[in-house]
């Protein structure tokens, strides 16, 4: 890979920084003219007032607000349905996913249905970047920092199936609200978890297949702010610098997902998810040593090259797995698959839908089926 390599960038919309820039949602929207506005949420957030600070916000422009606030914490094509329809019912101009990760990818499958005309597990395999009908103003103001999802083209949503899913640069939301003060009240165990999905994206990033050395600057910036403030933001969940350290992590992170996609660690994790109920960054972190290992036998110079960029002290390789297993520890996540209730009766329907993903597919190492299943049956 060289710097005259082809690639191509798709910037991102606006995103406003810092500490009460959401108080501002309301005058921005009215000097839009976007003056009617659908919130999706989930329940938890009207509970800590966050959703109050939002509709505050959206009054002192004088902005109409409805709410959607049923989304489940692995947002179903059900509630992307349920988020559709109450939009069709109404005469919105803007369309706001205020929460986590999924949050945000109910608004994303509820845009596909809106754009496409089709239900959102139809949509899926249809590239959502251009549509014949109006395109609403899309917001995101993420209230947790890691999945990358108020940044990312993509959205992760469980259909009675199996979880899936969909892209396109229709569903990138056109301006993101990054206010840290919205995290300070995020559990030490959400914190950890979805802080380190941030860092599988960045380092899944930078290590996969796909060629974009702009992308591979921002994951590099993406890991350091991940790896200087995670441990702190963890620890002490009032500290609004890690907490803004983390947001701007897990918001590259999101940025080098939508130029190249990720790897195998999570090419690896969705079927597990598919299976088992279980949270994606303990997934995650129970998958990374593995992947990390395996992809070490032929990608090293490119996983040494990020301790070296980092300024990891040591040997270049196990610097930069000490220091993503030392994050993976931090979500708590099991040793084993076995722990989210996994057999090896499971590996043959994990490997088959490990195979289809995109995400194994771009991975740095190529991933025949025989080494996804034994990884499988290594980590379960
Ligand atoms: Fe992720």
């Amino acid at each position: 890979m060289t710097l005259s390599d082809p690639f191509t960038l798709n910037w991102p919309g606006n995103a406003l920084f810092g500490a009460g820039r959401v108080d501002d949602l309301g005058t921005l929207l009215a000097a839009r003219g976007q003056m009617c506005a659908l919130i999706v949420t989930d329940p938890g957030l009207r509970e800590v007032g966050v959703l109050g600070r939002v509709t505050d916000a959206l009054g002192k422009g004088a902005v109409a607000v409805d709410v959607y606030d049923r989304v489940n914490p692995n947002p179903t094509t059900a509630n992307v349905a349920e988020a559709r329809q109450m939009w069709e019912q109404g005469s919105y101009d803007a369309l706001i996913a205020l929460g986590g990760g999924s949050s945000i990818d109910t608004a994303k499958g509820a845009m596909a249905e809106i754009l496409t005309g089709c239900d959102a597990f139809a949509a899926l395999g249809n590239d959502v970047n251009t549509s014949d009908r109006p395109v609403p103003p899309f917001y995101a103001i993420p209230t947790t920092s890691g999945t990358g999802s108020e940044c990312s083209l993509g959205c992760v949503l469980k259909s009675p199936e199996r979880k899936f899913v969909i892209r396109g640069r229709l569903l990138q939301p056109t301006t993101v609200i990054m206010d840290p003060e919205l995290t300070l009240s995020l559990p030490r165990g959400m914190t950890a978890s979805t802080g380190f999905d941030a860092f599988c994206h960045a380092i899944g990033a930078f290590t996969n297949n796909q060629v974009n050395p702009v992308a591979d600057e921002l994951a590099l910036a993406s890991m350091r702010l991940a790896l200087e403030h995670l441990p702190t933001a963890v620890e002490d969940g009032s500290n609004l610098e890690a907490r803004a350290g983390v947001m701007m992590s897990s918001y590259l992170g999101g940025f080098c997902i939508g130029q190249k996609g990720v790897d195998g660690i999570h090419g690896l994790c969705t079927p597990v998810e598919s299976i088992v109920t279980a949270v994606h960054g303990q997934v995650l972190g129970t998958l990374l040593p593995h992947v990390l290992r395996y992809n070490f036998e032929t990608l090293a110079d490119r996983y040494a090259l990020i301790a070296t960029r980092l300024g990891l002290k040591g040997d270049p390789l196990d610097a930069i797995f000490d220091a993503a297993v030392g994050l993976a520890t931090l979500t708590d996540c099991p040793e084993r698959l076995g722990a989210f209730g996994l057999s090896t009766d499971d590996i043959p329907r994990l490997t088959e839908m490990a195979l289809l993903s995109q995400a194994t597919q771009r991975n740095g190492r190529p991933m025949p089926a025989s080494d996804v299943s034994e990884l499988y049956e290594a980590m379960i």
